[in-house]
């Protein structure tokens, strides 16, 4: 049996998966309250950051894949028109009724489906464009999903995963102090649950760096890859065009 990370710790492949759904399970009633304490708003920018470049026109075709609470999905949504489609996805059901609840209330009803990034159920050539927004890091084959994002979508299309990257070596000893520190405190006070906080803090460490993911990108088919960061790296926004 093949192992693999989970935070730090090191688990069997196959029962990494079972391991971030008790996470996203856990986070779920709060994870919106969480997202705007532990980035200070932040997340917002970098989600709208992420819709410009999307560049949607009017009746295109988009998946959000571990689109969790759906934000992406409703700003989305708003760009592409009743002509348009946005399939909004999730591996964790608890993730996507909250999202769903949520784009209800804003008066959106989209396609809600709960499937696996690493075996999606669409057509080769189908999308414009793909998302993945904090979703990448904690799935446990990368190229797998990254093969099947690259399958899913028409050629000229486009993939857009944010997602923490890898930050500036002046700011790495205050992330770190704020992450392992604070953030499994905030986690506890807020949620009830510092593990699932703790477990975020790791799961960056371990996800591939701006260039490491940049390679693994045009491994898994993009013929054209670049990144964007963002909070002097934080985060960073990878854009991959299907050739
Ligand atoms: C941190 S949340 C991100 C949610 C949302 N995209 C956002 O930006 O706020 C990560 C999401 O990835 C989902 N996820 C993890 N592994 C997945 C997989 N293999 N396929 C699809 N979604 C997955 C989790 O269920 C969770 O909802």
């Amino acid at each position: 049996m093949s192992t693999t990370h989970f935070g730090f710790q090191s688990v069997d492949e196959a029962d990494k998966a079972g391991h971030v759904k008790s996470v996203f399970d856990s986070v779920a009633p709060k994870y919106d309250l969480m997202n705007d304490l532990m980035s200070m708003g932040m997340h917002r920018l970098w989600k709208a950051y992420t819709v410009t470049v999307a560049n949607l026109h009017e009746g295109d075709q988009v998946l959000d894949i571990a689109g969790g609470t759906g934000d992406l999905a409703l700003a989305f949504a708003k760009k592409v028109g009743s002509s348009g489609r946005v399939v909004h996805t999730d591996i964790n059901e608890a993730m996507l009724r909250t999202g769903r609840d949520r784009l209800v209330d804003a008066g959106v009803v989209l396609p809600t489906l709960v499937c696996d990034a690493e075996k999606l159920p669409f057509p080769d050539n189908h999308f414009n464009l793909v998302s993945v927004a904090f979703g990448l890091r904690n799935m446990t084959h990368k190229d797998v999903a990254l093969k099947e994002m690259c399958r899913v979508l028409k050629p000229g299309g486009k993939l857009l995963v944010l997602e923490f990257s890898k930050v500036a070596k002046p700011l790495e000893k205050a992330y770190d102090w704020y992450s392992f520190k604070i953030l499994p405190k905030l986690g506890q006070w807020v949620a009830g649950d510092a593990a699932s906080y703790q477990y975020l803090a790791e799961s960056i460490r371990m996800h591939p760096s701006q260039e490491d993911l940049k390679t693994l990108m045009k491994a898994s088919g993009f013929g054209h890859v670049d990144y964007h960061n963002l909070s002097g790296g934080l985060v960073a926004l990878h854009v991959g065009i299907k050739c």
